[in-house]
């Protein structure tokens, strides 16, 4: 495969949109200040977003491993081809595993997640160990991702700045 379609485009770029604008709703609901009685409402919506966000995700990861990477634009130094296939599946990795530690977190907090009216995931009694848990996943895979985005988005501008090839235009254009 040497270029990716326009459902792999479009796969791409709305988990992007979405995952960096839940991203920065974590963590303004974790560093934020926030009291109690307004940080509620918004932890509600985050994860009602998170949960549509799981399916966005099992589709998205899905369809990768059904049609595989495309191949690198032009001939890559090893390491960097190693990099970019690494960088690549922690990526996917990480849209799954975001969703699955928040909902685990929700499950086992002992609050069912009501999403946005449509339905509602029920959780079992709280079990403290699993929170702790759970909680501390969401936090590094959180970490994890937002560092290797920063390394994903300066890849992907150096190939367009500085080698001046198709990387960023085919994810745009195909
Ligand atoms: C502004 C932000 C972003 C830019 C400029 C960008 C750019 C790119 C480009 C140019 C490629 C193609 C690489 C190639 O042809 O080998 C790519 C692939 C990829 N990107 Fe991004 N990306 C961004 C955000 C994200 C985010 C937020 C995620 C995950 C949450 C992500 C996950 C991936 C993955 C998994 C691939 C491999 C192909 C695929 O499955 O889509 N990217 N990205
Ligand atoms: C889908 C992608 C998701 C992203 C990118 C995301 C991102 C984040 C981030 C960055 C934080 C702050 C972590 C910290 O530094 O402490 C956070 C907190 C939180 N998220 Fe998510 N989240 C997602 C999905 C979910 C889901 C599905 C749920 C539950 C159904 C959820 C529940 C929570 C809760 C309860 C907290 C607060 C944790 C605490 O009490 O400290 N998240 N999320």
């Amino acid at each position: 495969m040497t270029t990716y379609d326009r459902i792999s485009r479009l796969n791409h770029w709305l988990t992007a949109l979405l995952f960096v604008a839940m991203l920065g709703f974590g963590y303004f609901l974790a560093y934020g200040g926030l009291a109690l009685p307004e940080k509620l409402p918004l932890l509600n919506n985050h994860k009602a977003m998170g949960v549509l966000l799981l399916i966005l995700a099992l589709w998205r990861v899905g369809y990768r491993m059904i049609q595989g990477f495309a191949e690198p634009v032009g001939a890559l130094p090893a390491w960097q081809e190693r990099a970019s296939t690494v960088s690549h599946k922690v990526l996917l990795a990480c849209v799954l595993l975001m969703p699955v530690s928040g909902l685990t977190l929700a499950v086992f907090s002992g609050i069912p997640t009501n999403v946005f009216g449509l339905f509602t995931i029920p959780a079992v009694e709280k079990v403290d160990a699993m929170v702790i848990g759970a909680r501390m996943a969401h936090k590094i895979v959180a970490y994890l991702l937002t560092i290797t985005l920063a390394v994903h988005i300066a890849a992907a501008l150096k190939h367009h700045l500085v080698d001046q090839d198709r990387t960023l235009l085919r994810m745009l254009k195909g």
